[in-house]
């Protein structure tokens, strides 16, 4: 076992040993971080089912925004809990899972990943990782475990726990040291959320190959030139049906508040504060949720009132600004 202690916090680099897989899956399942290997890149793990887990991932990874992750699982009985799946997902799920392909679908009614890791989506990434170590893991945890690259925003994906530690040492509990990353690029994306199945990016499983079980695929901007550089860029955001007002000081007629901090006003149809103490990690875990239970008809705007732009108050307000922009 070694130890890297940065900002005054622990980091155990442990290697991939029975004991540290059983200590690894307990962590996850008290919402702290775990960064694993899998057969693609190192995946920085959160127990996906956990608004705090999960903000916690973002975090640690100081991503200027919240991009929705993957949410990892042991096998496809697992994937079909989270997920509506039809032929196409049921037919390429069957031939690449376990592997290096993510699946984009529409959210199960009773989903139970967190509105956070899939950014207010309706639809929800998963993938069912090989490396056997992901695998014995995810089967210990026994819980989704929402996963994006371990490495620090705008930092490239890290294929050894050396890169991990690296990264994101003293901001992360434990590093499970699997040895390499076999492919070391990071899975295919493939959305098969809407009628045409379309690549997101392309990775570990060939476009050629998908397309020999499912048929041709769309791809965003065809031709390489006009690509976008990345796959956020290609997401529908969640934007609530009634407008957002920001930089809220006061409440006006018909209006929802989106509180924070203890300095609250009176006078709102429905509040609901992301953080009375003013906690950034309890702020963002609640954002998702508390925007769509305030986005009720018949309401004249959600009304939010500021959010300091330290920290992850950074990409809660990249988020509100995108959804007070009429679209
Ligand atoms: O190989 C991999 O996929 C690695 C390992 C750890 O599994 N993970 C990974 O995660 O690369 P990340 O967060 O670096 O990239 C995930 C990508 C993001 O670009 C995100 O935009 C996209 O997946 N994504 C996640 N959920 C999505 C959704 N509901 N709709 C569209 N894109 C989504
Ligand atoms: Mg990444």
């Amino acid at each position: 076992m070694r130890e890297v202690v940065l900002n005054g916090l622990e980091t155990l680099v442990e290697p991939a040993d029975p004991d540290t897989l059983e200590r690894g899956a307990a962590l996850i399942r008290v919402g702290r971080l775990v960064a694993f290997p899998t057969e693609t890149v190192y995946g920085l793990g959160a127990d996906a089912t956990s608004d705090v887990a999960v903000a916690r991932i973002y975090e640690a990874k100081g991503r200027p925004r919240f991009n929705p992750l993957i949410a990892h699982v042991a096998d496809v009985g697992a994937a079909r809990r989270l997920a509506v799946f039809d032929p196409r997902a049921g037919a390429v799920a069957a031939r690449f899972w376990p592997g290096p392909l993510t699946l984009v679908l529409p959210r199960r009614a009773d989903c139970p990943v967190s509105l956070l890791a899939c950014a207010g989506l309706d639809t929800v990434a998963i993938r069912v990782p090989a490396h056997p170590i992901a695998q014995a893991l995810l089967q210990a945890a026994a819980v989704p475990v929402a996963a994006p690259s371990a490495n620090p925003s705008g930092a490239v994906s890290p294929t050894t726990a050396a890169h991990v530690v690296q990264g994101l040492a003293g901001r992360v509990d434990m590093v499970i040291d699997g040895g390499a990353c076999a492919v070391g690029v990071e899975s295919t994306i493939l959305d098969l959320s809407g009628p045409e199945p379309v690549l997101l990016r392309p990775g570990g499983v060939t476009a050629e190959d998908i397309s020999a079980v499912i048929g041709p695929l769309a791809v965003p901007g065809a031709d390489a030139h006009a690509r976008p550089k990345s796959p956020g860029l290609l997401l529908r955001h969640y934007a609530p049906g009634v407008p957002v007002r920001l930089g809220a000081t006061a409440v006006g007629p018909g209006e929802a508040l989106l509180a924070f901090g203890a300095d609250v006003p009176e006078g709102a149809a429905e509040t609901l504060n992301l953080s009375p103490s003013g906690d950034l990690t309890e702020a963002a875990a609640n954002l998702f949720r508390y925007l769509r239970a305030l986005d009720r008809p018949g309401r004249s705007a959600i009304a939010v009132m500021p959010v300091p732009e330290r920290g992850l108050g950074a990409a809660i307000n990249d988020r509100l600004r995108r959804a007070a922009t009429p679209p």
